[in-house]
């Protein structure tokens, strides 16, 4: 089947890779009318290149996102699909990660998927059904080792899902949670790469710093090193290897347990619940 087979329209965010776009293409083959978007539509050429309909969207910016749903609607009539893919892991200790990126995970993850759900939700409701189906991860459920602002976002999603599910059934609108386990995208890198916003200074300093002269150490390191954390972030970062499994051939992962041995490189670990057998996961591959 090819894509505008079936006419109601399906909105994803954040198809530029990963797992927006497989999403977009495998509907899009399904025989949906996909609207596929990215911050840079220059980013879909290849998608528009098949027959996948494209538009800009950046999930922070009130405009675009306005512009991209009034844009299908026009176009097409209301969504009845969304797909609130869009997400980034921010990571780094709680104490040392400036607030404008905190908020910024925040805006991505959460507050820009909850804008789009109340933009489509009217058009849904007027055709009488609609799915939405939020991308969250198995870290709306566990949370791991320098992840606190991605789980958290994660984790109200989660919320906010459960909650929306309740008040939208009413209307013919089902409201699905999506909980990867770890897939080869890009994801990896943008999380490793967010450990270098989280600096001893970065959160705009205070007694604890870690600056020269300073004697509040705590026992994660010490002041004559300069970053307390460095152990810790030496930890997460290592734990961001790519992981071994491709997008597609990922296997259905069961609710893990963490075991915590130490704050060394690559001693962190996930566990299998209810096995004897374990295995090394990327902390950063949800
Ligand atoms: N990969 C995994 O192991 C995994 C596991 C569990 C859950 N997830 C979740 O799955 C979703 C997709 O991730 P992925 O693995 O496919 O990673 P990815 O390849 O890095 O894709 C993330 C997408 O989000 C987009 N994005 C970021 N900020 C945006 C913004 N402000 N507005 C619009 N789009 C924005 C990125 O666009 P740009 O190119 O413009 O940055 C990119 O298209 C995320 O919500 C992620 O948390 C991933």
């Amino acid at each position: 089947m090819v894509g505008g087979t079936r006419s109601v329209p399906v909105l994803i965010t954040g198809c530029s890779s990963g797992i927006g776009r497989a999403a977009a293409i495998s509907l899009h083959a399904a025989g949906l009318t996909v609207y596929a978007t990215a911050r840079q539509v220059d980013a879909l050429a290849g998608l528009a290149r098949q027959g996948i309909h494209t538009l800009a969207l950046d999930v922070t910016d009130e405009a675009s996102t306005m512009e991209a749903v009034t844009a299908v609607e026009e176009a097409a009539g209301p969504v009845g699909v969304l797909v609130n893919n869009a997400g980034y892991g921010l990571y780094g200790p709680v104490e040392q990660l400036p607030m404008d990126e905190i908020r910024r995970q925040f805006e991505t993850n959460f507050f820009g998927l909850v804008r789009l759900t109340q933009l489509v939700l009217p058009g849904m409701r007027r055709r009488g059904r609609g799915r939405i189906l939020n991308v969250s991860s198995m870290g709306g459920r566990i949370t791991l080792p320098g992840g606190a602002f991605y789980h958290a976002s994660k984790y109200a999603v989660e919320a906010l899902s459960d909650a929306l599910r309740m008040e939208v059934a009413q209307f013919g609108i089902d409201v699905v949670l999506i909980e990867p386990g770890p897939v080869k995208t890009p994801w990896n890198d943008v999380a490793a790469a967010s450990l270098s916003t989280a600096t001893p200074t970065g959160a705009g300093g205070g007694p604890g710093d870690g600056s020269p002269g300073d004697s509040d150490s705590g026992p994660g390191g010490s002041a004559a090193d300069g970053d307390p954390y460095a152990t810790y972030k030496a930890a997460v970062g290592a734990s961001f290897p790519r992981p071994r499994l491709r997008l597609y051939d990922a296997p259905p992962v069961r609710a893990p347990s963490l075991t915590i041995d130490g704050p060394s490189p690559g001693l962190y670990r996930l566990e299998r619940g209810g096995g004897n057998r374990s295995r090394t996961i990327s902390l950063g591959s949800c």
